[in-house]
């Protein structure tokens, strides 16, 4: 899809304008939203707003066909509610002009909507309708046989002032980077364990660097073990599938700088292992290598924009299955941070394979490392599909960095919710036979997972991300979000020098 921005000149008129669709905001008072309509705009749309078939609530809609005086094929009036309008109804607005688009024959659409009268900054408003049409556009078509797009629009003109050109095109264009890193993240997280495997991750990430120019390293199994990666190598044991550690760096800020290191979990499928899961719904596992996917997809965004800062993405990748040579309960590893740990559950797998990537991250020196992991069940019970989780210590460097994503989060809509890391938490993690059990027993479930993984990381500054809840979608609407790429993206953009 293509994206572009007009203003009003010689040429362009909304009334002279070629288009399939003209779409304008109304006010629930019936004014148009545009400053200086066109007498003939003016009188056509207060015409459609006469007939009652239109209240100008935020997200109701009217379209009409040839519109008189006007060149536009289409024109639809989409309701804004008040003036300003929230951010919240201006996404509602969007979302009904999308829906009803979607079964029309427009390849060719302007927006001629009020971008600077929205309560959310113009680069927030223009992130709002660029995400708008990706997500409706978007199709899991990699395994079936019709290729049909799910839409037919191609092109999207925003219609504007002159003066907010310059900030829409830069907004344009994060807009569109953040939604092709979505979106990559999307479709992997939506393939299936059989055709994403640890092995075919990693080639994406040699694609992803052979064509941004990122450093790639693909870790195999030999190299793992020199590492003393016991813990992650204890998990990828019982598969036949061999694991990968996958090393990405896009090294464009200054050579002194510390880097940011991303860590995402990549079980391409959780079975649970000897602690198997129930039948029901275990297809859904496959989506246990979302927190890698949005690795790749915020790398796929860096590369796209040519962010100039020093970032890495470690990817630890396997499959947790059940077999003669998997984990037992009651096993003990010894992680490569020389820690042991005592198995009692080989379905907390996620833990066990991101200890030894966070004990990796600290040759980087890193600035701050976030980790990203669809980690417990019980996050969902806690923040359900709306907030992924964030966990981080409790003191300054860590609010400062606990600041610093929830507010990026809000600016793409991404939302997260502060849970705490406390000592008190620790000792549910108590083992009689090793330095910690893999574990804490359901209370908290979430925040004792956290406190495993925070044994690993007291050498930088660090975030954790539990994406359980918010990583892919459950139902008829059954599908992966691309969530968090969005957040960590805007967090990459806003920590910019
Ligand atoms: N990948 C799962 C977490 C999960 C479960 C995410 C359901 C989304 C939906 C993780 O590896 C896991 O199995 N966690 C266990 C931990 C428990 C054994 C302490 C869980 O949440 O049940
Ligand atoms: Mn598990
Ligand atoms: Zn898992």
């Amino acid at each position: 899809m293509d994206f572009s921005t007009k203003s009003a000149d010689k040429k362009n008129s909304l009334q002279t304008i070629k288009t399939d669709c003209l779409v304008i905001g109304i006010y629930n008072n019936g004014g148009l939203a545009d400053k200086s309509p066109s007498p003939v705009l003016q009188e056509t749309a207060a015409k459609l707003y006469a007939t009652g078939d239109i209240d100008g609530k935020a997200g109701s809609t009217l379209l009409a066909q040839s519109p008189d005086g006007i060149a536009a094929k289409r024109l639809l009036l989409v309701g804004l509610g008040t003036s300003p309008t929230s951010g919240k109804d201006f996404r509602k607005a969007i979302d009904s002009c999308l829906t009803v688009l979607k079964p029309l024959n427009v390849a060719n659409i302007t927006l001629a909507l009020p971008i600077d009268a929205i309560d959310d900054s113009i680069p927030q408003t223009i992130y709002t309708i660029v995400t708008g049409f990706y997500n409706r556009a978007y199709r899991i078509g990699a395994m079936k046989k019709d290729k049909t797009p799910a839409s037919k629009i191609r092109k999207v003109a925003l219609f504007m002032p002159s003066d907010k050109v310059s900030i829409a095109k830069t907004a344009l264009l994060q807009a569109k980077a953040i939604n092709e890193g979505r979106q990559y993240a999307k479709d992997l997280g939506n393939l299936p364990a059989n055709i994403c495997t640890p092995s075919y991750l990693a080639k994406q990430a040699k694609d992803l660097a052979k064509e941004y120019g990122f450093t790639v390293e693909i870790l195999e199994k030999k190299q793992i073990e020199s590492l003393k990666m016991g813990s992650f190598l204890s998990v990828a044991r019982g598969s036949d599938e061999p694991p990968r550690f996958i090393v990405l760096k896009h090294l464009k800020g200054k050579s002194k700088t510390a880097p940011a290191v991303l860590v995402g979990k990549g079980i391409t499928f959780d079975s649970g292992g000897i602690s198997l899961k129930p039948g029901a719904g275990m297809d859904e596992m496959k989506y246990d290598m979302c927190g890698a996917a949005s690795v790749l997809g915020t790398f796929k965004a860096i590369g796209e924009l040519g962010l100039k800062q020093n970032i890495i993405g470690l990817i630890p990748t396997c499959e947790n299955m059940p077999s003669g040579k998997a984990n037992r309960p009651g096993d003990i590893v010894t992680s490569m941070s020389g820690q042991t740990i005592e198995i009692l559950n080989t379905d907390a797998e996620g833990r066990l394979i991101l200890c030894d990537a966070l004990t990796f991250a600290e040759r980087f020196k890193p600035a701050a490392v976030i980790d990203i992991a669809t980690l417990t069940g019980a996050c969902i019970i806690a923040l359900g599909h709306i907030n992924s989780g964030l966990f981080t210590r409790m003191d300054d460097a860590h609010d400062a960095l606990a600041e610093a994503l929830s507010t990026a989060a809000k600016h793409v809509d991404d939302p997260i919710w502060r849970l705490p890391i406390e000592d008190a938490y620790q000792s549910q993690l108590d083992s009689n036979f090793a330095d910690m059990a893999n574990v804490g027993g359901r209370p908290a479930g979430s925040i004792t997972a956290a406190c495993f993984l925070e044994r690993f990381t007291r050498q930088y500054v660090w975030a954790h991300l539990d994406v359980a809840g918010t990583a892919w979608k459950s139902g008829s609407d059954k599908g992966a979000t691309g969530r968090p790429v969005p957040l960590l993206c805007q967090w990459l953009l806003e920590r910019q020098p």
